[in-house]
């Protein structure tokens, strides 16, 4: 069974329906990507997935449980975490502060938080900086290390390299890499469809609330149609 399995799910905004009979799964341990132009509904998705949106067709059953009608504090005790487009953190705490304020109060979070410190070691160094003097690359591991105080079973990405410089987006595809090596599986949304490609497992374009094409990663590399569309060749 996947871990996460969204079945014909359609969703959207009021009278404004995004998603159409979408279908996708995760499996334990894989990365999956959402790729895909802007508006195609790939933010849609992980909203819905997450509670925030309620679908108003289809399933969605994560961890052997349905969650179709789940709200969102409900969903992260059962072990999703979401960090959202434009790395939210609290800008005005320390990067230590925003950490602590990530993980549920009734765990001991202390040993997490320090696991998260040996994998983003930028934090540890700055971990009684005020969040707002990060760089945007310090701010999106930031956002990265709170979700993951939850000790997560899956974590949904949306679009963690917008505005990174190459050098700082490859620097967080590498931890991405790491998270998933340390036994989280992740759904990652990305524009950046050639590094998306390169680190998932398998990945699903979407197109104007719909998927056009599934595969692995490597294998959607080398499609005409999506080196066209997406990656410039
Ligand atoms: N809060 C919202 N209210 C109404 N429409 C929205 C909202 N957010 C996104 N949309 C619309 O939903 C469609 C899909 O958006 P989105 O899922 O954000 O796309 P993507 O993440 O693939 O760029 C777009 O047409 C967008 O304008
Ligand atoms: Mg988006």
């Amino acid at each position: 069974m996947p871990l996460l399995s969204v079945e014909n799910i359609s969703s959207g905004y009021g009278k404004n329906n995004v998603l159409q009979g979408v279908s996708f799964h995760v499996d334990e341990g894989e990365i999956v990507a959402l790729i895909g132009p802007n508006g195609a509904g790939k933010s849609t998705a992980l909203k819905t997935v997450f509670g925030f949106l309620r679908n108003s067709a289809g399933k969605i059953y994560f961890d052997g449980k349905d969650i179709t009608l789940k709200k969102p504090h409900e969903i992260v005790r059962l072990g999703m975490s979401f960090v959202h487009q434009g790395r939210q953190v609290f800008r005005n705490m320390t990067v230590e502060e925003n950490l602590v304020l990530g993980a549920f109060i009734d765990r001991k979070s202390e040993k997490i938080k320090e696991q998260i410190y040996s994998m983003f070691p930028i934090l540890k160094k700055k971990r009684n900086a005020v969040a707002s003097t990060l760089s945007g690359g310090q701010q999106q591991q930031l956002a990265i290390g709170r979700a993951l105080m939850l000790s997560p079973k899956l974590l949904l990405l949306d679009e963690p390299s917008l505005g990174l410089d190459p050098k700082t987006v490859r620097l967080v595809f590498d931890k991405i890499e790491s998270i998933r090596k340390a036994g989280t599986t992740l759904l990652l949304v990305e524009q950046n469809a050639r590094m998306a490609l390169e680190i998932s497992d398998r990945a699903y374009v979407f197109e104007t609330g719909q998927i056009k094409l599934e595969g692995a990663g490597t294998q959607l590399l080398k499609t005409k149609s999506v080196q066209r569309l997406y990656l410039g060749g």
